[in-house]
Parts: C-alpha cells; sequence; structure tokens
C-alpha cells in the first residue's frame, strides 16, 4: 500500500483531537447484538453456583434460569449457548446421556423456549460433558474413533433439534461430521436449523476454566490433539473451512479467539462467510483476574472485544457478554 500524504501537511493527531471526530471516523463498532453468552446448567433445584476458576460466572439449576435469561432479555443479547455441568453418576464411556431428553440441555432448551421465544439457543454437539473419559467423542481401543462418534453426534443433533435449538454447534472435531448433521437435520425436517461448526478449534491450553466449569477437568485423559488443530497451522484451518461449508455449515467458529485473530481474518478474507469468534474461558479468567486485582480497567473488556469485530468477525461467543452490554447501556 503506499503511503498518502506527509508530515507537515498531514497531520493524523487532527482527526483524533476530540470525541466527536473519534467517533466519525472510527471503522468498528461493537455492540449487544454482536454478543453470545454462554451458560452453565447444573442438576438440582434453587442453586445458582459460583465457578472458582471463573470468577463472575455461575451454574445455574434450570428453574435458576430465568434471573441469567431476563437479563439477557433486558440487555438485548441475540444468543445464548447451554453448556451442561452432568453430575458423574450420569457419565458413562459412550457419553449416552447426551442421547436423553431429559439431560441437562433438553430441560433447558424446553424451559427457554417456553418462557423466553425471543432468545436464540445454541448448542455443543460433542460428548466431552457427559463422557467418564472428558473426550468428545467414543473411545475404541484407546482411540477416539471418528465415524462411530458421528453416528452419536447426528442423534445428539436431532435430539437438541426437536427441543427447539436454533444453531446446532458442533464442537467436536470429528472430520465429515457437518455433512451427516445436515443431511439427517434435512431428513427430520429441520432445515431451518442451522450449523455453525466450530471447524477451527486448536488442541488449546486455554480451555482449563472451561473444563473445570463442565466438570471434565479431572476426567481428561490425555489431551485432545489427535482431533483438535494444532496451533502452529493456519493453513490447514483453510481446508477445515472449505470442507465443513461444502458440507453444508451455515457459520464458522474459530476458537481460542484473541491469540487467533490472523486467522479469523484470512478465514473472513479467503472465504467470506460469517465467522464467530469465541473468547474462550482461559482469555475470560485472564482479563477479569486482571480487573478484580485493578491491574486493568474494566474498558479492557470492550478493547478486548472490539479486536475480533476489527478481524472480521461478525459475532461472539463471550463470558463477559452481559458485562459488555450493560456498560454499552450506560
Ligand atoms: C468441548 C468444548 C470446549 C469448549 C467449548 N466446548 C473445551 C474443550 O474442547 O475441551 C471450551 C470453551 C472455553 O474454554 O471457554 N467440546
Amino acid at each position: 500500500m503506499k503511503i498518502i500524504g506527509s508530515f507537515p501537511k498531514t497531520r493524523l493527531r487532527r482527526l483524533r483531537k476530540s470525541s466527536w471526530i473519534r467517533n466519525l471516523v472510527s471503522e468498528n463498532a461493537i455492540s449487544s447484538n454482536d454478543l453470545i453468552l454462554p451458560i452453565f446448567v447444573r442438576e438440582g433445584k434453587n442453586k445458582v453456583e459460583s465457578i472458582k476458576s471463573m470468577p463472575g460466572v455461575n451454574r445455574y439449576t434450570v428453574d435458576k434460569l430465568a434471573i441469567i435469561l431476563s437479563k439477557v432479555k433486558k440487555f438485548k443479547i441475540p444468543a445464548v449457548a447451554l453448556f451442561p455441568f452432568t453430575p458423574n453418576n450420569k457419565k458413562n464411556i459412550n457419553g449416552s446421556e447426551a442421547l436423553s431428553p431429559n439431560n441437562l440441555i433438553c430441560k433447558s432448551l424446553r424451559l427457554i423456549k417456553s418462557r423466553f421465544p425471543e432468545i436464540g439457543v445454541m448448542c455443543d454437539v460433542a460428548l466431552d460433558p457427559y463422557t467418564s473419559h472428558g473426550h468428545d467423542g467414543i473411545l475404541i481401543n484407546n482411540e477416539i474413533d471418528n465415524d462411530e462418534t458421528i453416528k452419536i453426534l447426528i442423534k445428539q443433533a436431532i435430539l437438541q433439534a426437536k427441543m427447539g435449538c436454533d444453531i446446532i454447534a458442533p464442537s467436536d472435531m470429528m472430520d465429515g461430521r457437518i455433512g451427516e448433521i445436515r443431511k439427517a437435520l434435512d431428513k427430520n425436517n429441520f432445515k431451518n436449523v442451522s450449523i455453525l461448526s466450530y471447524a477451527v478449534k486448536y488442541a488449546s491450553n486455554f480451555y482449563g476454566p472451561f473444563r473445570d466449569a463442565v466438570g471434565s477437568k479431572s476426567k481428561l485423559k490425555k489431551d485432545k490433539k489427535t482431533y483438535q488443530m494444532d496451533y502452529r497451522n493456519i493453513t490447514e484451518s483453510f481446508r477445515e473451512v472449505g470442507l465443513d461449508i461444502k458440507e453444508g455449515a451455515d457459520m464458522i467458529m474459530v476458537k481460542p479467539g484473541m491469540i487467533y485473530l490472523d486467522v479469523i481474518s484470512k478465514i473472513k478474507n479467503q472465504f467470506k462467510v460469517p465467522v464467530v469468534a469465541y473468547q474462550v474461558s482461559g482469555e475470560y479468567s485472564l482479563i477479569k483476574s486482571g480487573i478484580n486485582k485493578n491491574l486493568i480497567d474494566d474498558n479492557a473488556i470492550i478493547e478486548s472485544l472490539l479486536a475480533f469485530k476489527r478481524a472480521g468477525a461478525c459475532a461472539i461467543v463471550t463470558y463477559f457478554a452481559l458485562d459488555l452490554a450493560k456498560k454499552l447501556n450506560n
């Protein structure tokens, strides 16, 4: 790019001299329209339980979900993402609780769709909250079996769609699952249920607090590197996205977020599809603890989220969704 202008005729500070002019020339913006709030659900009644690894984030029993959903509605956050904290006695090697019509996700979907029909709901398709080994798929001979896993993911997706899920979000990173899930949704008359594929999900060290929040951390044997992406790679992410779009994904997720802005930006430029970013639990907890210790100002929240818009993301999944929406409202 050619540099236009030269000093002293050109003074870039002229366009920064007061807030009104900065607003006029600003290139990007963020609003509550851009946010998806993750919500953790637990069994039992009448409990709102804090999560040590994620200060400010709670687990809700289904009967208490209205507390947070009414805030989501009030602050006009378009959608929530549901995650279950499954009790140990309901976990097993095949994660069969994922297919129970009375699991936490199904119960929550029924509640939201009857009491808060204006809120969009996105659900993870993956088995890790339900397996005794903490992996996203079926473990056969010490390997996560791709094709056997897909058979179950299809059933999980159909069940979620039946319960009213609007956005099916496969986060398991099996090969070929988007096509199979799309086919099954269409066959079952869910042609208007959309798929947000976690197409570019890295085997990251920043998921720790989340795994604690859904109770899979202590369970997880080894790592997820045989199915989640190697963080040294970016070209590979284009292959992932290309395949998933061909298979029928409506939107693409890049995860984690803040340390993968280069990936978001390149995918947006190459594919021109809606890219959603996930500011993950480790990223959240780092910023949150900095704010709690007064090391940084809470305007850091806006700055961290605007970066995703600048990189080209259309929406952001973030545990800060309510904090940001409240801040923008003031
Ligand atoms: C699991 C899943 C994970 C997250 C969302 N869905 C963790 C993992 O893959 O181990 C992480 C979210 C976060 O860290 O905030 N399918």
